[in-house]
């Protein structure tokens, strides 16, 4: 009997990966291994939804238990994948168990990067990657006052936004001089640095933290230039590092992420790697490779190994995009740019809209509370449509009308 399809990593990625073989035919066998303890589930709402209390832990799940069998996809919870055997084609897990693979998948996804500083792993320290995670910082959150956040990323303003309804004090202390600078221009970066301001939230921009401090419990965020913030509950979001040890002891060729080619391919075509810990080419960074941490890339991955598996090669070449809900307001992207592409502002009547150039050319759209410029936005960039410059300052240019006739890449 056919060994099948085995994938490490039962998130966002995996799951989708074994959902589409099934969709497009694939009969062999399908085991998911995962070292979670849950069904897959989706990441967003932990930082949204779940922590705000408006769903629950069934409303997280990506399919209910039937789901599984139904497709018979073996989902194995609570396995840990110790080591991959490329010779003999099978994974060795933690349990001591081994399984072969016709095809191996890795979708190991990325941990949170640990802040070096003496009493950061102090009790009302937290970080935010899994629901274990949010459910601790769920419970701390009832009894905070002072909450200070180290990070200006998504999961830093996210939960800033959480906090500041709640009516808490919150301080973010940030290394940049600027919040999400990886991500964003320092136009939308500025509209939420004011709005957050508007809503309470206190920024610390270039700074360093040295220690947290505190008796029993963290009480304070010490920073290098001698001052304090006093917090009973301190998030740390510095960003994430892939999980790729386990090809990198496999001999696959690793750096910042699993690189793999156009199709998805490791240096071993047994073996493929997808979603936030694959790194592959991209149209969209001019064919460099990339590792992108998004739920569209995880989902987008998948189907398009899915369909290799099954015998209908694609090159992978989605639009990047994605979301942030931050307070009142949607931030949303397509493509990808780089900190040094220029910005043009769309004037626009409510919210923001920018789009970044590289050497002339429409590298990404940053909307703000506008679902119809971001639409509009994925089909240009998905058709490679030309939009100058120019056109994208006047508002009275039609980027619905330039969309029109683009694929429908709004999934
Ligand atoms: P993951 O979902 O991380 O899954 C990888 C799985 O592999 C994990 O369960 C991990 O434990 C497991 N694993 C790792 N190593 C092993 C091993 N050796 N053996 C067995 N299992 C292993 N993206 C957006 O686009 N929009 C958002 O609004 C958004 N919000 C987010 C909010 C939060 C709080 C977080 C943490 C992330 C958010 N993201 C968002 C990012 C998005 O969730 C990730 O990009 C996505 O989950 C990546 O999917 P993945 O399958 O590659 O990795
Ligand atoms: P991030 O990379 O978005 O942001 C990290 C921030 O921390 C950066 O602004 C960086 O300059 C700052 N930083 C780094 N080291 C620091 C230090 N020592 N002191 C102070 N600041 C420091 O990562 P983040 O927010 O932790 O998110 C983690 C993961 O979750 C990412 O993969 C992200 O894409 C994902 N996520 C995505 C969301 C979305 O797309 N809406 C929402 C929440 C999380």
């Amino acid at each position: 009997m056919s060994a099948g399809v085995v994938v490490v990593g039962a998130g966002q990625a995996g799951f989708q990966l074994a959902a589409s073989l099934r969709e497009a035919g694939y009969a062999d066998p399908i085991t998911l291994l995962g070292d979670e303890t849950d069904r897959p589930y989706q990441r967003p709402p932990l930082s949204k939804a779940y922590l705000a209390g408006k769903t629950d832990a069934a409303g997280l799940e990506l399919r209910p238990a039937a789901y599984f069998a139904d497709h018979h996809i073996l989902h194995r919870p609570s396995v840990r994948v110790g080591s991959i055997d490329r010779p003999l084609r099978r994974v060795l897990c933690a349990d001591g168990t081994a399984l072969a693979y016709d095809h191996l998948v890795l979708a190991t996804g990325a941990r949170n990067r640990a802040l070096p500083v003496p009493g950061a792993d102090r009790p009302g320290v937290f970080q935010l990657r899994d629901r274990a995670d949010a459910d601790a910082l769920k419970a701390a959150l009832g009894e905070a006052r002072a909450v200070a956040i180290v990070g200006a990323g998504f999961i830093g303003l996210e939960f800033a936004g959480i906090c500041a309804a709640r009516g808490l004090a919150v301080t973010v202390v940030e290394a940049a001089e600027r919040p999400m600078a990886r991500a964003v221009s320092a136009e939308t970066a500025a509209f939420f640095t004011h709005a957050h301001g508007e809503a309470g939230i206190r920024f610390v921009f270039g700074a360093g933290v040295v220690a947290i401090a505190g008796d029993a419990r963290a009480e304070a965020v010490h920073l290098r230039d001698g001052s304090s913030i006093t917090a009973d509950l301190v998030l740390v979001g510095i960003g994430v590092v892939p999980n790729q040890e386990l090809a990198e002891a496999a001999g696959l060729r690793v750096g910042d992420g699993i690189r793999v080619d156009a199709l998805l391919a490791t240096d071993d075509p047994a073996i493929s790697a997808i979603g936030d810990c694959a790194r592959a080419p991209s149209r969209f960074a001019d064919g460099a490779h990339v590792r992108v941490e998004s739920v569209q890339n995880a989902l987008d991955q998948g189907r398009c190994l899915a369909a290799r598996l099954v015998g209908r090669p694609v090159a992978y070449d989605a639009v990047p995009w994605f979301w942030s809900d931050q307070g009142p307001h949607k931030l949303q992207i397509a493509g990808l740019a780089t900190p040094s592409d220029t910005a043009v502002i769309r004037p626009v009547p409510v919210g923001l809209c920018v789009f970044r150039f590289r050497d002339g050319r429409l590298s990404a759209v940053e909307t703000v509370d506008r679902p119809g410029d971001h639409m509009a936005a994925r089909r240009i960039l998905a058709q490679g449509r030309v939009l100058s410059p120019d056109e994208a300052a006047d508002p009275a240019h039609d980027l619905k009308a330039l969309a029109v006739g683009a694929l429908a890449v709004g999934r």
